[in-house]
């Protein structure tokens, strides 16, 4: 489903990735490990097209994003769930404009969009907030939010990069927590964690970065 092939990324004179290759099947949930600084962020984004590869390829489902134009880019974008640690709400928007936002620019009619939001905003557990602005919500439900966001299109592939990376242990278990249901339910994971921890929680693919290489660790 997702191939890394010789995927190098070089920031000057800084080898983040190395000749990285990998493989992701469809469903699987895989922990992105490392220190701060080895390269996770590097190699989210460059799975979402972000950062362009100094050289290698990333095949997704058969087709080489790095040959991606502008649009084949932005189509496969909106197929994916991405989820950050800093959640990326828009302040002067409620939880249910802040998700319905998403879907508007899609040419969706207010009816579609109103059922759509609904249930992804009661799939994360956050009905009961729905009007609610982002600074009256707690961290753990801000990140509520964006996965209910980055769940409207129905992605098969979810890229969280450090999303409990602002929030206490327990708020963060619940956060993984949702993550696995979605991921019981058949969608793929790739979780990006600095914190090992969290590892204990959930049994995948541990892909780890060091020194711009890929050690996988397979459950
Ligand atoms: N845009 C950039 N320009 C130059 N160096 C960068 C850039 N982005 C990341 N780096 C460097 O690449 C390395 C890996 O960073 P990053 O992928 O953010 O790691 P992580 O997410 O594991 O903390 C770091 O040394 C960082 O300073
Ligand atoms: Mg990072």
């Amino acid at each position: 489903m997702i191939e890394f092939k010789n995927a190098t990324k070089q920031y000057g004179e800084r080898l983040v990735l190395d000749n990285v290759n990998l493989q992701i099947q469809g469903g699987d949930w895989v922990w992105l490990m490392g220190p701060s600084g080895s390269g996770k962020t590097t190699l989210v984004l460059s799975l979402i097209g972000a950062v362009s590869l100094t050289h290698g390829n990333i095949i997704v489902d058969r087709y080489d994003l790095t040959k991606f134009n502008q649009k084949a880019l932005q189509e496969y974008r909106r197929r994916l769930g991405i989820v950050f640690q800093d959640y990326k709400l828009l302040p002067k928007k409620t939880a249910y404009e802040n998700v319905a936002f998403a879907m508007e620019a899609c040419g969706y009619s207010e009816d579609q969009i109103k059922k759509r939001v609904d249930e992804v905003l009661e799939k994360v557990g956050l009905a009961a907030a729905r009007h609610h602005f982002p600074h009256m919500l707690s961290g753990g439900e801000k990140q509520r939010v964006a996965i209910a966001r980055a769940l409207i299109h129905e992605p098969r592939l979810l890229i969280a990069d450090e999303p409990t990376g602002n929030l206490d242990p327990k708020t963060a278990a619940g956060i993984v927590d949702l993550f696995q249901k979605l991921n019981i339910e058949g969608v793929t994971v790739i979780f990006a964690t600095h914190n090992g921890n969290l590892l204990r929680q959930v049994n995948g693919k541990v892909l780890y970065v060091e020194e711009g290489k890929i050690r996988t660790v397979s459950a």
